[in-house]
């Protein structure tokens, strides 16, 4: 090792590698299922009973949010008999965080040994008839985040230079969502997601756009977490809290109060379902 070996800067697997290590440490646990819950939907967390939690701010690499709404922290523990890991809380590109930030914690959990990632997130909708408060299970997504997550020097060890999108959300584990949804007689849509960069929400003529190019609903996150664990070769799910009506389509301004008020009302029926998928994969 030379004088100057520490001043040197870690590749991104290297940084990988030293955070799964950490969390190894913390834990006796190996969760197959991740869930990551987005806007106003922390208190799925409260169903778990806990092994360790650790705030983004104490593990290594890891960007602590600064969105409220998003407490940031990882939770490792048991949802009846399945380990589960959860992150509780994101980072957004709009945040100013780099792709390479926003991917880590879901690069970490597949590196781990995670096989299933879900996403959930908040959403406004568009497509006819959606209703602020339903839910719609992602069949795709379009990013119009002005950037591929991707783009830069290739981790080769995570997976290949040019990975084929052609199903990033996987079938068998949407027909298995939908029908815990069709149980819970959960009002859902299946649909496309529009990924934009945010902060701001959409003007009317965006999300007129956004609806002719076929997206059901538009959010700010989700896809570059989808991308990077597909790139893994990791199965994926997403689902969107429809927590207001897209701009235009709502008859008053957009908020984040909006999107929170809506998504604490349905959080119950979402935790009762998400909890019944989790334990079921
Ligand atoms: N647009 C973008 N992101 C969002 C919205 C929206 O209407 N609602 C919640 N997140």
């Amino acid at each position: 090792m030379s004088l100057y070996s520490h001043l040197v800067e870690k590749s991104p697997y290297e940084k990988i590698i030293e955070t799964v290590d950490f969390i190894k440490h913390k834990t006796s646990l190996a969760p197959k299922t991740s869930i990551t819950l987005g806007s106003g939907l922390a208190s799925f967390a409260d169903q778990i009973d806990v092994e360790v939690k650790i705030p983004y701010s104490e593990i290594p690499h890891f960007s602590p949010p600064t969105v409220e709404g998003h407490p940031g922290q990882l939770i490792i523990g048991k949802l009846a008999d399945k380990d589960i890991a959860v992150l509780q809380g994101r980072i957004h590109y709009y945040e100013g965080h780099p792709f390479e930030h926003v991917m880590f914690p879901t690069r970490v959990l597949g590196v781990w040994g995670i096989k299933n990632i879900i996403l959930t997130n908040a959403a406004g909708g568009m497509a006819d008839g959606i209703q602020e408060g339903c839910f719609m299970v992602l069949t795709d997504h379009i990013n119009l985040m002005g950037e591929n997550p991707l783009r830069g020097a290739n981790v080769d060890e995570l997976g290949p230079r040019f990975p084929d999108m052609s199903e990033v959300y996987d079938r068998a584990l949407n027909e298995k969502l939908e029908g815990i949804l069709q149980k819970h007689k959960v009002d859902y849509y299946k649909g496309i997601y529009a990924a934009v960069s945010g902060p701001t929400y959409e003007t009317p003529a965006e999300v007129q756009y956004l609806k002719q190019i076929g997206a059901g609903a538009v959010g700010m996150s989700t896809a570059p977490e989808a991308i990077a664990a597909k790139h893994m070769g990791l199965s994926v799910c997403g689902i969107s809290c429809i927590t207001n009506l897209a701009a235009g389509i709502s008859k008053q301004p957009l908020s984040h109060e909006e999107v929170k008020v809506t998504a604490s009302r349905v959080e119950k029926q979402f935790c009762s379902f998400l909890k019944e998928f989790a334990q079921s994969l």
